[in-house]
């Protein structure tokens, strides 16, 4: 049977058995046995279970074997997404694919095992840029922003197919280590053949990132000093935000629809403009308590960039990248070009911009 296996699974389940099958339902699980990063795949019968572990480049196999052989049912978990998979009474195999919402609920140790470049790879630039040792050892002071930028480029992976090509911006990059670390997974692990550029306004640390580039020879990765909003739209795969400040992040998206870029993945980061333009009368209940009406303005801001996004025909999720405790700003928006246009949404977000008073500036360089 034709079986395609997504990468980077946390876990799984086997249920609704075949015919004759002895066992009842099996669990898929990622564990750790000495350092080493392993699946568990537990099989029931009527009175026992049955534990027994697989080196992870061996599990496909597995996974479908135990498909083909006793169950009709699957569903597999990757940090993003689940996959179904349905054996029909025709023996015929249907597939589907929705978002992981559930996210919260794996645990971090489990994302800890899951990460794609795991502590002790040593990213030579993250060494100079003080994330890490030169055993690779990630340092405390930039534990929080590894595990960011080793998440973020989890679900990148997860989103994009076989790509022989990108060319990706990164918008607002500041010191890189997420650029770095993109363009060392993406190129050096990888293959891809990648052009990548990080914009940022600081003239010092894109003359640091620079030099960093050329010691490490990595010769597609470029860093400009520029205003996102003054950036000359060109053809781009992909843009990455990572807390970059306030309405930076909406002149990214901006260029990023204008562009037609495919895949956008941002974190945005204080969401000033709507804090401070929030009408108080009418939700004073709301605004009175100075953390309520900042959170809450984050989250107006962050419905109608998404809500935008649906507008010009991007497929859009808002999912937490990281736990709260390792950044409160831990909201990524992830959008994937399908051309499937939701024009009608624009009602509504007039209305919502109209309801709260307030002015939100990609809305504006849109539809102004
Ligand atoms: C909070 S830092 C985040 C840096 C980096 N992305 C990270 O996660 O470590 C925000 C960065 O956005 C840059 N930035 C803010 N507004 C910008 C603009 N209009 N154009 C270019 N860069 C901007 C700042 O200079 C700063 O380096």
């Amino acid at each position: 049977m034709d079986i395609l296996i997504p990468e980077n699974i946390i876990k799984g389940t086997f249920s609704v058995k075949k015919k004759d099958s002895k066992y009842e339902k099996a669990h898929l699980k990622l564990i750790e046995i000495n350092g080493v990063n392993k699946y568990q795949i537990s099989l029931y019968t009527e009175t026992q279970v049955f534990h027994n572990n697989y080196d992870v480049d061996n599990i496909n196999l597995v996974i479908i074997d135990l498909l083909e052989t006793y169950f009709n049912n699957l569903e597999l978990f990757t940090p993003t997404n689940v996959y179904g998979y349905r054996i029909s009474s025709k023996g015929k195999l249907l597939t589907n694919k929705r978002n992981n919402n559930t996210d919260f609920v794996i645990t971090a140790q489990n994302k800890e095992k899951n990460r794609l470049l795991k502590e002790g790879e040593v990213i030579p630039a993250l060494v100079d840029l003080g994330i890490m040792n030169n055993e690779g050892k990630v340092l405390k002071a930039g534990y929080d922003k590894y595990r960011q930028i080793n998440r973020f480029i989890e679900i990148i992976n997860d989103s994009i197919k076989d790509e022989k090509y990108l060319k990706i911006i990164d918008f607002g990059c500041g010191k890189s280590y997420l650029t770095f670390i993109l363009y060392h997974y993406l190129v050096n692990v990888k293959k891809i053949s990648c052009d990548i550029i990080g914009l940022d306004l600081k003239s010092d640390v894109i003359d640091n990132c620079n030099k960093l580039a050329s010691k490490y020879k990595y010769d597609h990765l470029k860093f400009l000093k520029g205003n996102i909003q003054d950036f000359k739209d060109e053809k781009v795969d992909i843009i990455v935000t990572l807390h970059a400040c306030d309405t930076a992040t909406d002149y990214a998206l901006y260029h990023a629809i204008n562009m037609k870029c495919r895949y956008i993945f941002s974190v945005p980061c204080c969401q000033h403009e709507i804090n401070n333009e929030l009408d108080s009368r009418s939700f004073h209940l709301i605004t009175k308590y100075g953390i309520l009406k900042e959170r809450f303005s984050s989250l107006l801001t962050d419905s109608i960039r998404a809500n935008i996004l649906e507008y010009y025909g991007y497929k859009t999720q808002v999912m937490e990248f990281v736990d709260f405790d390792n950044s409160p700003k831990n909201l990524l928006i992830r959008a994937q070009l399908t051309n499937n246009k939701n024009t009608k949404i624009k009602e509504e977000l007039d209305a919502l911009l109209n309801e709260y008073h307030i002015n939100q500036k990609l809305y504006d360089l849109l539809f102004k």
